[in-house]
């Protein structure tokens, strides 16, 4: 399997995964598609009840976001229930840890019988600042109030100065290639199918689903979108969850290596948890996360910001391996989970894990699975029929006011940069869009090829943006990416920037 982008640490070497040839025409009970954590997950507990299944990855598996993910597997999740009980109910945040509960004892007895390596640590939140202790107090109370055994602590590890600190003890930490190549095995071996580079860009109903790929298509009775964010636009989830870009750095030789897994409350998010690479262990930080396509430094800038922080404070020697990954994030800070609005009853969805994907698709399988098995848990049912606060509406028109403005900036911007001569041939590594007879162009030059394409986004037209850490343009509006040459990485778009000539 080849890989693309910049390879995460579990993607050095990636795991060998097997895979089937696509049958065109066959006929499927279910249709899973994408291939990370949520659709192995979802597949392997449908083909183990019986069903038929086919799941159908655009690109290989762990591509996207499980691949780069630093996949701790926690019930503290920073200040996450805080964020659900000012947008829902505590009801509402009693279900969600119930759920990711379920869902990281499942994963842990995964785990333990396919003999993928876990790491029990204590999961710490955090303040980098005066005023985010608070809202770490603040996450302690709601926590307990919830059950969860968390402690105020001042025995933390970090050589900087924290001003508020909670634990939970006995966590998890994994590495997410080896869970999705034993669910990968397991799914075969249960009778499933697993289909890579076949990305579906239409899903037609007629008496039962029509799944359409490129490689040819397969009909099926229901379809469940593990795709990060929902290709169909029915339901309008991209204006429901924003795309959240973030950077995740390895380094050898850090002289004073934390053995919790840490999470700052407050911006700029610094996230700390140790990998064991090649037999040796390696200090992963992450962090300087933004929305996709909007923030003022460019991603090197970000990366390079990150890594003095990590020089600074942990002394490291040598940076080993730099990625980046997004994930989508719920404005309440529940994901989205169930059917989707005028699917027919047939099409599934999961969407907005808000980077606590680990649990919360595990728990995203078990409700879908449980949904259309006709078991689903009683915390499913809770999260399902949730009721929002104002305060969540207030953030939904926040993010949509703010992705409207980033739309109309990029056509702006482009309309005022008529391409000139010298944008037509863009030094290497660096990209540069402008206006050519009234439409955005974006060229870029990428290991010595010069590629033009159009600079509007094929989702719903939004100009894209260099991304020059991994050479890419990123859409600012819902976070579709594509490779220099216009080729479609990620996000809600299906197909390619269109080719130009300039
Ligand atoms: C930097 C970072 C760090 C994180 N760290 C943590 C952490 O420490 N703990 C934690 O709990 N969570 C973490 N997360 C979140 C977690 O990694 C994700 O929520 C989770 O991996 C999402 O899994 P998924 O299967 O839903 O999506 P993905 O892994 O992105 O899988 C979706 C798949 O669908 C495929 N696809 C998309 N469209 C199509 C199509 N049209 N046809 C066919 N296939 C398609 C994609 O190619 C992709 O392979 C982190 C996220 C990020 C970005
Ligand atoms: S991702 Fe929606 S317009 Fe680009």
């Amino acid at each position: 399997m080849a890989t693309d982008g910049l390879p995460s640490v579990w993607l050095d070497p990636p795991p060998a995964i097997e895979t089937d040839v696509l049958e065109s025409d066959a006929h499927y009970d279910v249709a899973v598609v994408g291939a990370g954590l949520t659709g192995l997950a979802t597949a392997l507990l449908l083909a183990r009840a019986g069903r038929r299944v086919a799941v159908l990855e655009a690109r290989w598996v762990g591509a996207v976001t499980t691949g780069h993910s630093t996949a701790k597997v926690t019930l503290l999740q920073g200040t996450r229930l805080s964020t659900i009980v000012a947008n829902h109910t505590e009801h509402v945040a009693a279900a969600y840890v119930e759920g990711n509960r379920a869902a990281q004892a499942w994963l842990m007895a995964y785990a333990t019988e396919h003999r993928v390596q876990l790491e029990h640590r204590d999961a710490y939140t955090y303040a980098g600042t005066q005023s985010g202790a608070s809202a770490v107090r603040r996450e302690f109370d709601i926590a307990r109030r919830l059950g969860l055994p968390v402690e105020m602590t001042d025995a933390v590890e970090l050589p900087y100065p924290s001003y508020a600190a909670l634990r939970l003890p006995d966590q998890l930490q994994i590495n997410p290639m080896d869970v999705l190549a034993a669910l990968a095995r397991d799914l075969r071996q249960a009778g499933g199918v697993l289909i890579d580079s076949a990305r579906v860009t239409e899903v037609a109903h007629n008496e039962s689903c029509e799944l359409i790929t490129p490689a040819g298509s397969v009909t099926v009775d229901t379809v469940v979108l593990a795709t990060g964010i929902p290709f169909l636009d029915r339901g309008l989830y991209f204006a429901k969850v924003t795309a959240q870009r973030s950077y995740v750095l390895a380094f050898r030789g850090a002289t004073q290596v934390p053995r919790g897994m840490y999470i700052s409350a407050d911006a700029p998010t610094r996230s700390l948890r140790t990998a064991v690479h090649d037999g040796e262990e390696l200090l992963l930080v992450g962090g300087n996360g933004h929305p996709v396509g909007r923030h003022p430094m460019n991603p090197s800038e970000l990366v390079a910001d990150l890594t003095d922080w990590a020089q600074r404070w942990f002394d490291v020697k040598e940076r080993t391996h730099v990625w980046s990954a997004q994930d989508y994030a719920a404005h309440g800070g529940v994901p989205f989970v169930g059917k989707l609005p005028r699917g027919g009853g047939q099409v599934y969805l999961a969407t907005g894990y808000s980077k606590w994907g680990m649990t919360n698709s595990v728990a995203a399988a078990m409700r879908l699975s449980g949904e259309i098995l006709g078991d689903a848990p009683s915390w499913a049912r809770t999260l399902g029929t949730r009721v929002s606060k104002p305060a969540s509406a207030i953030r939904y028109f926040r993010a949509n006011a703010a992705m409207g403005l980033a739309a109309a900036q990029g056509w702006l911007d482009a309309e005022l940069h008529p391409l000139k001569e010298e944008d037509r041939t863009p030094a290497e590594g660096t990209g540069v869009v402008g206006a050519e007879r009234g439409e955005p162009v974006a060229i870029s030059t990428v290991d010595g090829r010069t590629c033009a394409v159009s600079a509007i986004c094929t989702h719903l037209g939004g100009v894209v943006r260099f991304n020059d850490l991994e050479k890419s343009w990123d859409c600012p509006l819902h976070g579709s990416r594509f490779a220099a040459d216009g080729t479609l990485l990620e996000g809600p778009a299906t197909s390619d920037l269109k080719q130009r000539s300039v």
